[in-house]
């Protein structure tokens, strides 16, 4: 018999029932469907409330009834925190359920790296160039550290990351995000393969030297020890 994944937000009871309700590794359909299935799937403590410290257009949560903390550093997007999320002052501590981070994948895509209306939509407006290392995972470390001190023990870091190639080379940031919430004090628990349907061709480009990208990752991480779903200790008791 094929088991329904939960959509109330929490995790399938962990009482040894019957309770198989597999995931896949690749995902073809809305980002927020994904985030209900990933919480539904891994969330031990209640999701909410939620913080979205990289909201712009918040389009993960339309037609959701999420409890949802909204940040963005760009006030365009009028979020509820307008704030730096390798800072965020006067958030407090200990705070969420789960932290989404949507950080850009690519830096300004003006000739003359300005910054045009296109990159504030999408998001690309921080810098990548060669004093970053021609990457923009620089904006990790800091995040990491911030998402971890207002994450309740046990919550979630879910992650959508994207590899970009810049200055003719391909920059992995999906490996070095991993890599880096590792390092942080998180578990790496799942990594989940996004596919879109987009066009294969660009006005842009005369000569193609990479593959196409037509998927992103999103990466889930826990503030705690445990990879796999385990009830906290203080529900052990
Ligand atoms: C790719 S967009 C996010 C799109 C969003 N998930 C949505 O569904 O509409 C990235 C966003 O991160 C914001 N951002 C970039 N650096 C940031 C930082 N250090 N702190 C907070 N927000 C940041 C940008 O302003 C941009 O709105």
């Amino acid at each position: 018999m094929k088991a329904e994944l939960s959509a109330n937000g929490t995790a399938p009871p962990l009482d040894g029932g019957s309770t198989y309700a597999p995931l896949s590794s690749v995902w073809e359909r809305s980002d927020g469907e994904l985030i209900e299935a990933m919480l539904a799937f891994y969330a031990t403590i209640k999701p909410e409330p939620i913080l979205d410290a990289t909201y712009n257009a918040g389009r993960f949560w339309k037609g959701s009834a999420r409890k949802v903390v909204s940040m963005d550093i760009d006030p365009r997007h009028q979020p509820m925190i307008v704030a730096d999320n390798r800072v965020m002052a006067g958030v407090p501590s200990n705070k969420f359920g789960v932290v989404v981070y949507d950080p850009p994948h690519v830096g300004p895509q003006g000739r003359d790296k300005s910054v045009k209306r296109f990159d504030v939509d999408f998001g690309a407006t921080m810098e990548c160039g060669k004093g970053h290392g021609w990457s923009l995972s620089y904006l990790y470390p800091p995040f990491l550290e911030q998402a971890q001190r207002v994450l309740k023990p046990d919550g979630l870091l879910l992650a959508k990351i994207t590899d970009m190639v810049n200055s003719h080379k391909s920059r992995w940031a999906h490996c070095d995000f991993m890599r880096m919430a590792e390092a942080a004090g998180f578990t790496v628990c799942d990594l989940i393969v996004k596919i879109r349907n987009g066009p294969m061709t660009s006005t842009k480009w005369k000569t193609a030297h990479h593959a196409r990208k037509r998927h992103c990752f999103w990466i889930i991480c826990r503030n705690g020890d445990c990879c796999e779903r385990q009830l906290p200790a203080h529900r052990l008791l």
